[in-house]
């Protein structure tokens, strides 16, 4: 986890939602959200992406922000009443634990929106904002995270195979994920061979991400974890580890993680970095 890198992210977005504003409600809300500490895996993964390709990191920052931007709205809604129903997120209550079910709808609804303007209003040429939304809009549509999270709702309290599960989490949390690292391929105007490589890269790395967030679920501790353990148990999910069980999942997880850094190893000459934060996806313990 470059510190640098966090402190550029975190800067970024403390400055979001500051202006006065039609509704201050509304901004105290989104800002609660985030500022309450989240990991900012996904626009790290870019901008570590994007140095490991021999790119400028903070040239990440745009896109990463907005796709923050979206995973923080994601999240909100993810943990209302009508769909997991848990009070804590990131160590701290819910945001509509604190603010009201109808508030914390419309702060995902305004966080979606807005994301937006982060690309729209970025240094990168229109062609590749072009590319870049079109990326982030099909990560986070109707045929992405949104599509993730309702099989993942329409599949609660059943039994289904491997196949579908891994469909469910390549949606809806591997989507998001893999935009931020293929990102840097249009940012960088890659090569074939470099964009497929991050192709794949992205993939494991949101599958790995949801496979660790299951495990974390059933063996992490709510002081580091910050969200609730056995949320997944308690409103019936298939997940890995329901699926596996842990050791098959862990040893699942040690596979992908092998087999993603054979391939960063194919395209990356400063691969250093880019390896200990996908390691550091895999062993983290929050
Ligand atoms: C949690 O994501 C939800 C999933 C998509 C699995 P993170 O673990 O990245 O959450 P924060 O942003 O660090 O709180
Ligand atoms: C959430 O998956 C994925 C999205 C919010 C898109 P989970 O429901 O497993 O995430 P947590 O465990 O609540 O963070
Ligand atoms: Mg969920
Ligand atoms: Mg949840
Ligand atoms: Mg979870």
């Amino acid at each position: 986890m470059n510190k640098e890198h966090i402190a550029l992210i975190n800067a970024s977005i403390d400055g979001l939602y500051q202006q006065k504003a039609l509704s201050e409600l509304l901004n105290e809300s989104i800002r609660y959200s985030l500022q309450a500490g989240g990991k900012r895996i996904r626009p790290l993964l870019l901008m570590t992406t994007l140095e490991s390709l021999g790119g400028r990191p903070e040239d990440g920052l745009p896109f990463g922000i907005a796709v923050e931007m979206i995973h923080t709205y994601s999240l909100i809604h993810d943990d209302l009443p009508a769909m997991d129903n848990d009070e804590y997120r990131r160590g701290k209550l819910t945001n509509h634990k604190v603010y009201g079910e109808a508030t914390a709808i419309l702060a995902g609804d305004a966080l979606l929106t807005d994301s937006f303007n982060q690309i729209l209003f970025s240094q990168y040429s229109n062609e590749t904002k072009i590319k870049l939304m079109s990326l982030l809009i099909n990560a986070a549509g109707s045929n992405g995270m949104v599509a993730g999270q309702m099989l993942d709702m329409e599949n609660e309290n059943k039994t289904i195979d491997m196949s579908t599960l891994e469909t469910i989490h390549h949606h809806k949390t591997g989507d998001l994920i893999h935009a931020s690292i293929y990102a840097a391929g249009i940012i960088l105007n890659s090569d074939t061979k470099e964009r497929d490589a991050l192709d794949k890269i992205g993939r494991n790395i949101g599958l790995m991400f949801q496979i660790k967030d299951d495990i974390l679920d059933v063996e992490g501790d709510f002081e580091s974890i910050g969200k609730a353990v056995g949320s997944d148990i308690e409103n019936d999910k298939s997940t890995y580890v329901s699926l596996l069980g842990l050791e098959a999942s862990k040893q699942k997880l040690d596979q992908i993680l092998k087999d993603t850094i054979e391939i960063v190893e194919t395209i990356a000459t400063n691969k250093t970095s880019l390896i200990d934060l996908i390691v550091f996806i895999v062993k983290r313990n929050k």
